[in-house]
């Protein structure tokens, strides 16, 4: 029988949350030109409000920290405005969010840039391909950026934490997982720098580290996550060493006081990664809150938190699916079927229109 952990409150840093289930971030590619946030978001999160915690869809920290089409960004007054419509439905609604602050790095594409390559650490690059506004089309060799740039990129993740302040969001989540920019400088297979921001992991880790610091000074270290998926091979990840690696980022993250790590790392389901898990290892390492993601059900969710491996479960396609899942967990209901065709497309549908348990429809 379930001893119902999910259900209690936890602190993560200065985020008082009111149970142990976060809506894990999801790009859904509905936002309006100009990288503005759809006002169908609002309604969107603030249906699923319920959660301990709301991490939003990756948002774009400028121009050229984009890859994908109609994504948010968090770099104007205008974006953090339109934000302000999400944010304040979400406070209405009782619930809590922060913004994943998102530079795409190499996984970006020269239509998005008037020609002009994507950035990245190392001119390597990734396997797969993305959709851009002329279709989709193979990753290419990005540009190595050069060493005085870095304080450029730090800039542009500062200036899109303030503008989520003033987007009235709770607080931010880096995206350091998933084979973006942050990640791609952390993983030896995507970084093979001679400056100080390659080579040796103390290298390796200095620009997602300098971005941290950035951030702590605009919100606060109670106030700052960091995403991380330490198995993840997406668009040809990999790293010689990842339990010395993310063991690294994890003691220097912990040692700045931040309000959590999010460790992207499948239990089960279709991103199930092989191999050795490396989040059970950076339990001892980090200092804060810990939150555990990828293919949790109400069971394997209880368990780790009732076994302490983890604080929190960041859910993704069940709660996208299921705007009231904690109450559909505490009562053992069923839950909605996912549509796969509607992740990335449809407007309302597949977004605003999935049923709670009370709907009429449901
Ligand atoms: C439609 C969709 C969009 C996603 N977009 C993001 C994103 O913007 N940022 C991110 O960190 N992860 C993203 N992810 C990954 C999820 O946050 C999560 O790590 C993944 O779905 C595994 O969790 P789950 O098994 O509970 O769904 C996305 C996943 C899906 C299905």
């Amino acid at each position: 029988m379930s001893t119902r952990v999910l259900f209690t409150p936890h602190a993560a840093g200065d985020l008082a949350l009111p149970n142990r289930l976060v809506l894990s971030p999801m790009t859904r590619s509905r936002a309006l030109p100009g990288g503005l946030a759809n006002p169908l978001a609002a309604t969107y999160y603030a249906q699923r409000a319920s959660a301990g915690l709301l991490i939003s869809e990756g948002t774009q920290v400028s121009p050229q920290g984009v890859g994908y089409i109609r994504t948010p960004g968090i770099h104007s007054a205008a974006q953090a405005a339109a934000w302000a419509v999400v944010t304040e439905a979400v406070h209405a609604a009782g619930g809590r969010i922060v913004a994943q602050l998102w530079h795409v790095g190499r996984i970006s594409h020269p239509d998005f840039h008037d020609g002009a390559l994507p950035v990245a650490p190392s001119a390597i690059a990734g396997v797969g391909e993305v959709f851009t506004p002329e279709g989709r089309k193979a990753l290419v060799t990005p540009r190595a950026l050069e060493t005085h740039e870095m304080a450029g990129i730090v800039e542009q993740f500062r200036e899109a934490a303030t503008q989520a302040k003033a987007a009235g969001f709770d607080g931010v989540e880096l995206h350091g997982a998933n084979g973006y920019l942050l990640d791609q400088f952390l993983r030896d297979g995507s970084n093979v720098r001679t400056d100080a921001y390659g080579g040796a992991i103390e290298n390796r880790a200095r620009l997602p580290l300098e971005v941290v610091d950035a951030v702590i000074g605009v919100w606060g270290a109670g106030r700052v996550g960091y995403k991380i998926s330490p198995t993840a091979s997406i668009f040809g990840m990999e790293d010689s060493d990842p339990a010395a690696t993310f063991g690294y980022l994890a003691d220097e993250l912990s040692r700045r006081g931040i309000a959590y790590l999010h460790v992207a790392e499948a239990v089960a389901g279709p991103r199930l990664a092989p191999g050795p898990r490396i989040a059970p290892g950076l339990r001892s390492r980090f200092g804060g809150a810990l939150i555990v993601n990828g293919g949790y059900d109400f069971a394997s969710g209880e368990a780790a938190v009732a076994s302490g491996e983890a604080d929190f479960i960041a859910y993704g396609v069940p709660f996208l699916a299921n705007p009231d899942l904690p109450e559909r967990f505490r009562r053992g209901a069923s839950l909605n079927e996912p549509d796969p065709n509607t992740f990335y497309a449809g407007e309302e549908k597949g977004y605003t229109d999935y049923p709670a348990l009370g709907d009429a429809s449901a």
